[in-house]
């Protein structure tokens, strides 16, 4: 399963490339293809596919029983994890992260691994009802070091 993983991330960073160029001057990015792993009965993890899309992106969605590996095969730190796993432009998304800083990071191709909101967190994109929490959507790099990215 993880040289499966692998191979497809390889072939979908590849084929993200194009995909970025071409839109890199449109925010957020319309039909930038991302790639999300998420368990089969996760509501919320619908619901932020269907936001992606709704923003524009096209999401090619798996469903998994295992996302344990997953997070560990893209490198996902155990205190960042969320419920689904993405890969847009070569960059990790983990859990309910908001477009605009999902724009932001293309654009501005930091060096990190990823973003993250860490949890699940009432009033992120896809976990909507109920009193809104603050978060912060947090950038990781491959030692697990963490910086803010973006606060709400
Ligand atoms: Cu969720
Ligand atoms: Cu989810």
């Amino acid at each position: 399963m993880n040289a499966t993983l692998v191979r497809k991330v390889t072939v979908t960073a590849f084929g993200i490339a194009a995909a970025v160029v071409a839109t890199v001057a449109a925010t957020p990015a319309p039909r930038t293809e991302l790639v999300v792993y998420k368990s089969a009965t996760c509501g919320c993890c619908n619901k932020w596919v269907d936001y992606l899309r709704k923003q524009g992106f096209s999401v090619v969605a798996h469903d998994t029983s295992d996302m344990t590996a997953v997070k560990a095969e893209l490198g996902v730190p155990d205190a960042l994890s969320s419920c689904h796993t993405a890969i847009v432009g070569g960059y990790v998304i983990e859990g309910h992260v908001p477009v605009s800083d999902i724009a932001r990071l293309l654009k501005e191709h930091p060096k990190v691994v990823g973003l993250s909101v860490p949890g699940m967190v009432t009033g992120s994109p896809g976990m909507e009802g109920g009193v809104p929490e603050h978060y912060k959507v947090v950038a990781f790099d491959a030692r697990g070091n963490t910086t803010v990215f973006a606060s709400y």
